[in-house]
């Protein structure tokens, strides 16, 4: 068997495509969607995926603007530009690029983030609402992994899945999604006894542990879906994923590929968190105007 491959990046397109209107029909209304994201330090990795992040913005007519502070900035001035940005009514969404350099808190640093432009869905505001399955926004690598299954059209109710991974941005909110789906979920990390017993009984397999090689094909059941969330950089430059593909992809039914797999698809739910941030906006100055129009 050969997997049949879920093309992030092409799904990642369509996803795009359909906000392009939502942000066109927003500036019939006067409201120019707009993205802020804030960016501490030097890391390399992340300067890359902030101008993927503003480059699909710009393709969909999303506006942007990237915060740039040094290694040097203290957790005090970051919390005064947090500040500023909630308080400018033109951005919608505020993202605050991880990883942030050492010494700060990153709980700490989320919790400055007005939850109604949190984009990224890691206020606990927002965490806590997707535990009662009230998400305002839901974290977008795990959002992302969700819609390239539903558009693969598979099934989540009552199958086995496996997270391996229990990071706060992927692992742990992709197990609450899955549970909100009726899918028995397990949860292996790195303290995990056995992991291969776990992951040869998943139906469906999301690997996030940012370990290059971690799964191979003896480790899954024959025909399950194995959705790899790892960016790794080998040594001679290559993006690999957690998965060893050649002999994960002879036998999985379904694979995502590193790079074009959830990577684009982080990108585009992140665009569709923040489209949907404007609307809220756009919905609530409308119904100021009539409440105000009421009472004048
Ligand atoms: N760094 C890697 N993934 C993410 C993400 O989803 N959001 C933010 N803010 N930083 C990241």
């Amino acid at each position: 068997m050969s997997a049949r491959i879920l093309d992030g990046k092409a799904l990642g397109q369509r996803v795009l495509a359909t906000l392009a209107p939502r942000v066109a029909r927003l500036s019939t209304e006067g409201i120019l969607t707009c993205l802020s994201i804030v960016r501490v330090g030097d890391d390399p990795a992340s300067k890359i995926y902030v101008r993927g992040k503003m480059r699909a913005g710009e393709q969909i007519g999303v506006s942007g603007s990237v915060i740039e502070l040094p290694a040097s900035t203290t957790s005090k001035e970051v919390c005064e530009q947090l500040a500023q940005l909630n308080a400018d009514p033109a951005v919608h969404g505020i993202l605050v690029q991880l990883p942030l350099p050492e010494g700060f808190d990153p709980h700490a640093i989320a919790a400055q983030i007005d939850p109604g432009k949190d984009v990224d869905g890691f206020h606990a505001v927002n965490l806590g609402r997707l535990v009662q399955g009230a998400a305002l926004f839901r974290p977008c690598t795990p959002a992302g992994v969700l819609r390239l299954l539903d558009d693969a059209s598979v099934e989540l109710r009552g199958k086995h899945c496996v997270v391996v991974g229990r990071s706060e941005t992927v692992g742990k909110p992709m197990a609450l999604m899955l549970i909100e789906r009726d899918a028995t979920v397990t949860v292996c990390h790195s303290k995990t006894r056995g992991l291969p017993a776990y992951t040869r009984d998943a139906d469906v397999l999301v690997v996030a542990a940012g370990r290059p090689g971690l799964i191979d094909g003896e480790m899954v059941k024959a025909g399950a879906v194995v959705i790899d969330v790892g960016v790794n950089r080998t040594v001679d430059g290559r993006l690999v994923g957690d998965v060893d593909a050649l002999s994960v992809a002879a036998r999985a039914g379904w694979l995502s590929p590193v790079p074009g797999g959830v990577g684009p698809m982080t990108v585009a739910m992140l665009m569709e968190n923040t489209v949907h941030a404007a609307e809220l906006r756009c919905l609530r100055s409308g119904q100021e105007q009539s409440s105000n129009a009421g009472s004048a």
